[in-house]
């Protein structure tokens, strides 16, 4: 018993003594950096989960920058990590010193959860080749032959606008884009057309996909900080049963159309492409990986976009002089193209296009993006050598809402975007997709779905906001996106 006691007062004490010595990273450099607190470093205690990890990083880098400093230090765990508060840094991490930050500190376990090795997981070589074949998948042309899904999929957001509008009632935008947002999604990443009963199964694993309980967010934690050893654990970011799920429905629509000679304008039969053209350079492409880019097209593209569009059609609700304008240039521009919502009256929607991009810079889904250092570097304006393994937090929302940056951060104002305001921009200090080479690979694409939702709801409904709408908007603790609580509520009306 005796030496039992005695094993754990050591361990205890060693991890302690790690602890200490890694928590004077930053004092040793003379970076200017958050005190952090055992054993989470700087992350909010995962077990209690009253704050969110984003709101932590936001409320640090307000605070370090009212403080002067152009970037500071935290700790992941033990693990030291850089925060630009500058735009000139984001863009040295981002983009121009690439080669020495091309890592996301993304958990993923290819082994034991191959769903979990995703285009936004994977790093160096396999995310390069990955990345190289996926791009095409994004074009202008592939898009445009995808765009018709969009307005395929307009039944549900009629359906709940006529029917909220009869009778009076208030409605949940985000339950509306979200059913949109996964039609969309399902149908262009898993090759489905959508029924009722795919629906509920999808929404099933989907949602515990989505799901970051107290285990997921440890692991998540823990995977970002010690990745090998949660590998040797074989700990898994997604349930079994839910990555079952989905290599089970891809292999049953690859072998369908592969069966059938079926061929489909969508993103599955681009990977089945790639498939094949791997299979011709000796290489194979397995229904896991096929599986893990479809899975990523729908748990990156899915909740994004339906926050974006709720987001922004709740600012079309809150300020009327918006809505005026924009469904003029709505019905201005239908009108010139025989009231047909196509891909090219669409683009022609300007002003649409700033009020998404605002919508976007102030209410933008993701909180932060983070890249882990791959090898030394030496941050010269700094005097310091960032070591292998230490990582870079930008934290988008704190950005977006930085009024060194932008002035007025909490308005919404459109014309920050018109073409003559973007110009004078600067390019690191607006990152609702990332940026460098790791930019989000489905903006395009997902600008466009939101144009093509709201363009159609504004067509025929005038919009207010309802008070069972909690106002101000209180950040959900426990989410990896930005949601709120109680939801956005709207009323309608038909014009
Ligand atoms: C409003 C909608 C969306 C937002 C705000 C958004 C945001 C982001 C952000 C911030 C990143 C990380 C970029 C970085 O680290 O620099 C990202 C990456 C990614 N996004 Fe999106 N995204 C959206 C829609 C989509 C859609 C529709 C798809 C696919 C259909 C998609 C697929 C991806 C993928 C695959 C990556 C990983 C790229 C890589 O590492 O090479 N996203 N997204």
């Amino acid at each position: 018993m005796l030496l039992v006691v005695e094993f754990f007062i050591t361990v205890f004490l060693l991890v302690l003594a790690y602890y200490k010595y890694s928590f004077n990273h930053w004092s040793k450099l003379n970076v200017p950096y958050v005190l952090p607190t055992l054993p989470w470093g700087n992350y909010p205690n995962p077990i209690l989960r009253k704050e969110n990890w984003g709101e932590v990083a936001i409320r640090m880098y307000h605070d370090m920058k009212k403080k002067g400093h152009k970037y500071f230090g935290i700790y992941l765990f033990s693990q030291p990590c850089l925060v630009p508060t500058d735009p000139k840094y984001v863009r040295l991490f981002l983009a121009k010193e690439f080669t020495h930050f091309n890592f996301r500190n993304f958990y993923y376990n290819e082994k034991d959860d191959p769903v979990s090795a995703h285009l936004i997981s994977l790093n160096g070589d396999k995310w390069r080749k990955l990345r190289t074949k996926m791009t095409p998948i994004f074009t202008t042309g592939k898009i445009k032959t995808v765009f018709k899904v969009f307005v395929e999929c307009e039944k549900v957001l009629e359906q709940t606008l006529s029917h909220h509008s009869e009778k009076g009632t208030a409605f949940d935008v985000k339950d509306m884009f979200a059913s949109f947002s996964s039609d969309v999604i399902v149908n262009c990443a898993f090759g489905l057309e959508v029924d009722m009963f795919r629906k509920n199964e999808f929404s099933k694993h989907t949602k515990k996909a989505m799901n970051f309980d107290m285990a997921r967010c440890i692991v998540m934690y823990l995977g970002a900080a010690f990745p090998q050893f949660c590998r040797m654990l074989g700990f898994r970011q997604i349930a079994k049963s839910s990555g079952d799920f989905f290599i089970e429905v891809v292999a049953n629509t690859v072998n369908y159309r592969e069966k059938n000679s079926f061929i489909r304008n969508d993103f599955l039969q681009l990977l089945i492409n790639l498939r094949d053209q791997k299979r011709k350079d000796g290489e194979d492409f397995t229904i896991g990986e096929i599986t893990a880019q479809c899975f990523i097209f729908f748990l990156a593209g899915f909740e994004t976009s339906a926050a974006t569009m709720t987001f922004a059609l709740y600012e079309i609700a809150a300020n009327p002089e918006v809505y005026e304008k924009l469904s003029q240039e709505v019905r201005t521009v239908l009108a010139k193209h025989n009231g047909e919502v196509s891909y090219e009256a669409i683009k022609e929607m300007s002003y649409l296009e700033q009020v998404v991009l605002e919508t976007l810079r102030l209410h933008a889904p993701v909180y932060s993006v983070s890249r882990m250092c791959t090898k030394d570097y030496y941050f010269e304006d700094g005097d310091i050598t960032l070591k292998k393994g230490s990582s870079i937090l930008v934290p988008i929302r704190a950005i977006h809402t930085d009024p060194y940056i932008h002035p007025e951060p909490m308005k919404f104002k459109p014309e920050r975007f018109h073409p003559t305001n973007r110009q004078k921009m600067d390019q690191y200090s607006y990152l609702p997709f990332g940026e460098g080479p790791r930019i989000c690979i489905g903006q395009r694409f997902a600008i466009m779905e939101i144009k093509t939702a709201l363009a159609m709801v504004i067509r025929n409904y005038k919009f207010s906001v309802s008070p069972r709408t909690i106002l101000p908007f209180k950040p959900i603790p426990t989410t990896l996106l930005h949601d709120v609580q109680g939801g956005v509520w709207l009323n309608c009306q038909k014009v």
